[in-house]
């Protein structure tokens, strides 16, 4: 019988080493996801921790322009946040790439994002052999020079991943150590390469994936990258068209820069999940977890400070990935270690 979700984030937070001294922050949007809240408030009681809740009027992006970043309510929930141990984000959008994030885990706090279904949630719910594994993934990342992705459809990207500093996420879908970041569920490592390195020619092929639009690929499009940026997209079918309609749509260059760029790690998630639920109840974490996937992603990046709402991820089927010559996947599957 599936688990109700009060009982999915009961065990959640017992992952996440919720204990009864502590206080859980739960930031949420006015009239939006109030389920979440309740089942975060009652699970949070149930393991005899403390439960605030915040909530702001507005805390989501537009999906097309225009924007202008608003930021009044950030200072004071900020200024609560930072009083609780523990902050789970339930807004519609998520705090992901934004500078609240930024401060809540800097300060040492564990911050932790919800938005997907309650059976999806119980259904990719991390573990510690997934965390084992991302883990793995990072170290790689972290001691490699360079990125490659090719495909027998024709991608050739490289991007420059040398240095110590290099940042890297790696989401495993529950946070159990102090100024740590996750979003349940997740099963995926990534790196931000150094600004401006990208350079290559990214083919997509139908079947690959197009989150946030939680929708698959039908047309080849090539995607054309110099210096970390787009250059070109060119394609005969809708696809290439659409994707220029919405980059052009923004009038902001930052846009077109290349972010994050990795590889999923979930053998639980499938990539039919945008068929089999409405996909628009979905934030896309299936897809972006699936088992050697090959995934990029276009606009915010805050290692090189851009901000933007005009975020792409896109993972791609049948891609290896190499990190200095040694594949981590190769044509889409996960390469045993
Ligand atoms: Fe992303």
């Amino acid at each position: 019988m599936p688990k109700t979700l009060t009982e999915n984030f009961v065990e959640q937070f017992t992952l996440c080493k919720v204990t009864a001294d502590e206080t859980i922050g739960i930031i949420a949007e006015l009239g939006q996801k109030e389920e979440y809240v309740a089942a975060a408030v009652a699970a949070a009681r149930q393991l005899g921790a403390g439960a605030l809740v915040l909530h702001a009027s507005s805390l989501s992006n537009p999906m097309l322009p225009p924007y202008t970043a608003d930021g009044r309510e950030v200072a004071p929930l900020l200024a609560a946040a930072g009083e609780c141990d523990f902050v789970v984000d339930v807004t519609v959008g998520g705090l992901i790439h934004s500078d609240v994030r930024t401060r809540i885990t800097g300060n040492g706090k564990r911050m932790l994002f919800v938005a997907e279904p309650s059976d999806v949630l119980e259904r990719l719910i991390g573990d510690s052999d997934l965390r084992g594994r991302v883990e793995t993934g990072g170290n790689a990342l972290r001691s490699g020079s360079t990125l490659q992705v090719t495909s027998a459809a024709g991608t050739d990207l490289t991007a420059d991943i040398s240095g110590e500093d290099l940042p890297i996420t790696h989401q495993w879908g529950y946070v159990d150590e102090p100024g740590r970041w996750d979003h349940w569920p997740s099963g995926f490592v990534a790196c931000f390469p150094n600004d401006r390195t990208a350079e290559g020619k990214i083919v997509l092929q139908p079947g690959d994936a197009l989150i946030p639009w939680q929708r698959y690929v039908q047309d080849t499009v090539t995607i054309e990258v110099e210096k970390g940026f787009i250059t070109k997209i060119s394609g005969r079918g809708t696809d290439a068209h659409v994707l220029n309609d919405y980059f052009e749509a923004w009038g902001d260059s930052e846009v077109w820069a290349l972010s994050h760029m990795g590889w999923g790690l979930l053998e639980r998630a499938r990539w039919s999940a945008f068929d089999v639920y409405d996909p628009r109840t979905l934030y896309g974490q299936e897809l972006r977890s699936t088992a050697g996937n090959f995934m990029w992603s276009t606009g915010s990046n805050r290692f090189a400070g851009r901000e933007t709402p005009a975020h792409l991820d896109v993972p791609m089927r049948n891609c290896t990935v190499e990190i200095d010559g040694a594949a981590v996947v190769r044509d889409g599957v996960l390469v045993q270690e």
